[in-house]
């Protein structure tokens, strides 16, 4: 969501940097889809930069904003991690990454030339002080050279554990005050971004955030969960109070039952220690399923504002019905894959993956149902669900319609057809999906479901920004509302906080297991045959 004063406007051919400006405007579906939001002159520093997570994304992320001319001239990058690499081979690596895993590639390169001369590499180590006092003065200088005139961006691509010790270290070496706090006119704003997991659990969350609290103020934290970057989450708000069609039933008047599936076919890919570790309800259920549903369910806030919309989905997050220790086996499912096919693809047992523990207990599936007890969702129940080496990959939110008051029909012979379903999908094949009964042509009364189909992709003949795109130029012009604030977090803990100890302590229903390429446990299913319902076949 653009902030309230960003201005849309179509971008002429010569102002796409590198693009193909000229079949752009050809194109007149693709007008005004360019917001005009060149960020201030600064510096991104990524701690970390040798990851996967820069490699992967965040490299092809300044790539592409870099292609769009969404990056201001004076912008510099400043790798931070261990390894003693030089600044070419930090180059090399991140271009790499780009020719691989960007969604514009190969990397261009007359593009490339200007991007990667901002790019410079500090090796350090994250616990000693002498590399953060090296790095002030490598930033200062950058200031001095590159025009990005003390403002600074910096990036936590690292594991978890590691960022108390650097918040701790850019507190005590001055590099979380802003220009303001220091009256120094050659220091701009500092703003953090650190990545999730925030916490794994409720304790650890609250101490994180106390943690980053004595360095950063909470205006200064850009808590990042990617799904809040994709397009058609961000379509959801637009889907909602945009359109005069749809808000008038987005409540338990006429919604039956919503359910939220975030599916994959990947397994754990070379992060077995980590995920192991994790699990699928605090690496997929406490952000990304959550923020979905609060994107979903949220009031309509009084402005576009950040701090309107993250007060408007702190909201459903209070108002999920607290489930105790004891609720959690009627509520919740978790599973684990054993050997299957995935797509055509042998895939071994989780617990047959590198770094995971051959008697490992930890969940690859969970299955959850939760209720918002609000004036608007009262009684109907979200049925959350999200595994790893599921049949497809596919993220959506369903939203089953209650039954017309008469089964007229069925009197008349024809049998009850499917209830009326709304369906987001998130990814792939981005759109919005209504499914209706319809009479089949001729003679006699046959009635069967049909879909009526929006896709992005036919629409808008664009290429949707990647999540990382989004977010990392919301950071950079200061927008908050696509990142989630340290109580949101908290509150999410909060929720999810009965079902971790349930399953820690041994109750709260057994681990399941499913073959891979299925649709999680029979349990799952359960889940809602109990309440009369089935998952949407996906
Ligand atoms: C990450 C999880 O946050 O999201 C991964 O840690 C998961 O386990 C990934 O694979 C999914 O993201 P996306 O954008 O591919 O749906």
């Amino acid at each position: 969501m653009p902030p309230a004063s960003t201005t849309i406007v179509p971008v002429l051919p010569d102002q796409v940097a590198g693009g193909d400006g000229a079949r752009q405007i050809a194109n007149p579906l693709r007008e005004g889809l360019r917001l005009e939001r060149i960020p201030e002159p600064c510096t991104m520093v990524i701690c970390g930069a040798t990851g996967d997570l820069t490699v992967r994304k965040l490299g092809p992320a300044l790539y592409n904003l870099m292609l769009g001319g969404f990056l201001p001239p004076e912008f510099s990058v400043v790798g931070f991690a261990r390894r003693p690499i030089s600044d070419d081979e930090f180059r090399e690596l991140l271009r790499q990454g780009i020719d691989q895993y960007s969604r514009n590639r190969p990397v261009k390169p007359s593009v490339w030339k200007s991007f990667s001369r901002g790019i410079e590499y500090h090796a350090g180590d994250f616990s000693d002080p002498g590399s953060y006092a090296d790095l002030v003065k490598r930033l200062d200088r950058i200031d001095r050279d590159r025009g990005t005139a003390g403002n600074r961006l910096i990036y936590l691509a690292v594991p978890p554990i590691l960022y108390p010790e650097i918040v701790k270290q850019l507190g005590a070496a001055g590099l979380a005050e802003t220009g303001e706090e220091r009256r120094d006119a050659k220091r701009g704003w500092v703003r953090v971004i650190v990545e999730k997991p925030f916490g794994a659990d409720i304790g650890s969350a609250r101490k994180l955030n106390r943690e980053i609290g004595e360095v950063f103020s909470e205006s200064q934290i850009y808590r990042i969960d990617h799904y809040l970057g994709k397009e058609t989450v961000q379509n959801l708000a637009v889907f909602r109070f945009g359109n005069g069609l749809f808000e008038p039933i987005w409540n338990r008047r006429y919604i039956d039952s919503v359910q939220i599936t975030v599916a994959e076919t990947v397994g754990v890919e070379g992060r077995g220690e980590f995920y192991d570790q994790t699990g699928a309800l605090r690496d997929i259920v406490q952000n990304h399923a959550l923020q979905l549903m609060t994107m979903f369910a949220m009031e309509p806030p009084v402005e576009f504002m950040a701090s309107d919309l993250r007060d408007e989905k702190l909201k459903v997050l209070r108002a999920v019905k607290p489930m105790t220790v004891a609720d959690v086996a009627d509520n919740a499912v978790r599973g684990q894959y054993v050997s299957g096919w995935v797509e055509g693809h042998k895939v071994h047992a989780y617990r047959d993956e590198p770094e995971v523990d051959p008697e490992s207990e930890t969940e690859t599936f969970v299955a959850l149902k939760l209720g918002i007890d609000s004036w608007r969702w009262a009684g109907v129940p979200f049925y959350l669900r999200t595994g790893k080496a599921m049949p497809t990959r596919v993220t959506e939110i369903a939203v089953q319609f209650r039954r017309a008051p008469l089964a007229l029909f069925a009197r008349a012979g024809a049998p009850q057809f499917d209830p009326n379903i709304l369906a987001v999908r998130i990814q792939p094949d981005e759109g919005i999906l209504i499914r209706f009964g319809a009479k089949v042509p001729g003679q006699g009364l046959q009635i069967r479901s049909v879909n009526m189909d929006f896709r992005y992709g036919s629409s808008f003949a664009v290429d949707s920004p990647d999540a990382y795109e989004t977010l990392l130029l919301d950071a950079m012009i200061g927008d908050p509302s696509l990142f989630t604030r340290g109580d949101e977090s908290e509150r999410a803990w909060e929720i999810l906080d009965p079902v971790l100890r349930a399953w820690a302590e041994g109750h709260g229903g057994p681990l399941h297991f499913y073959g891979a390429g299925t649709w999680g446990p029979p349990a799952a299913d359960e889940l809602l045959e109990r309440d009369q319902r089935a998952w949407r076949r996906l």
